[in-house]
């Protein structure tokens, strides 16, 4: 039987804390009920309803996409475009619309992936909209996990950089903490109009939130 200070006794604490509030949340609870992959599909719709960012034809990347809330909220959305769904993890969401890409974005071999199949298509265009769920593993060092998800914000708005439309729009999971304010002063530079958003399904403990910055490279 493991002791209450050894690590293993401390992560089944936590997984039975993790395991008793999926219980009681209400977005967890309607996930199930309604068959979605995760929870965090609410977020995006929440996000997607008050900012209207998704049109049938656009061309999305998608960058975390793994378990695939995200990515079914999408493909219910895009219609005749296209969704390029990145993540070292398994993604549960096919469809017509959706190429998944298996890999850590920030990896030259997953960039080089991503720029083939952009400029493969009989008809290349830029992309509509950036998004990023993307976090990393937590380590519980505060510090180091805020570096690493802000790390994470960076590489989507590179991606944005490369491969966006003027006037496309990304949306980014951030961190409340140090390099936040940074993050949103940068964005401002780019973009015409930035917001941040705590959409209701964003757990209130959590210091995530959401940047939505629409208006790529206009009156800049
Ligand atoms: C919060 S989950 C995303 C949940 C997803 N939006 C959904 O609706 O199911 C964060 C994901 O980011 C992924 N991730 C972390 N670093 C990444 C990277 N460099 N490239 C791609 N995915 C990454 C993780 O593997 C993890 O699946």
């Amino acid at each position: 039987m493991p002791k209450r200070n050894q690590p293993s006794a401390r992560r089944s604490q936590s997984s039975g804390r993790w395991l008793n509030r999926q219980r009681r949340d209400r977005f967890a609870k309607a996930a199930q009920r309604q068959g979605r992959v995760s929870r965090a599909h609410f977020k995006l719709a929440q996000i997607d309803q008050r900012f209207k960012l998704l049109k049938t034809d656009h061309w999305v990347l998608e960058l975390g996409a793994a378990p695939g809330g995200w990515t079914a909220y999408l493909s219910e959305k895009v219609n005749a475009g296209r969704i390029i769904a990145v993540d070292p993890l398994p993604i549960a969401v096919g469809g017509a619309r959706v190429e998944a890409v298996a890999g850590r974005f920030g990896d030259a071999a997953v960039e080089r992936r991503l720029q083939e199949m952009l400029q493969e298509s009989p008809k290349p265009k830029p992309l509509d909209l950036v998004l990023s769920d993307m976090a990393p593993n937590i380590s519980g060092v505060r510090a180091a996990d805020q570096a690493a998800a802000m790390a994470l914000a960076e590489l989507a708005v590179e991606a944005a950089a490369k491969w966006l439309a003027p006037r496309g729009a990304l949306l980014v999971k951030l961190m409340q903490g140090e390099g936040f304010d940074a993050w949103i002063s940068a964005a401002k530079l780019a973009f015409k109009q930035v917001n941040v958003v705590k959409p209701a399904a964003s757990r209130p403990e959590s210091r995530e939130a959401y940047a939505v910055a629409r208006g790529f490279g206009i009156g800049l």
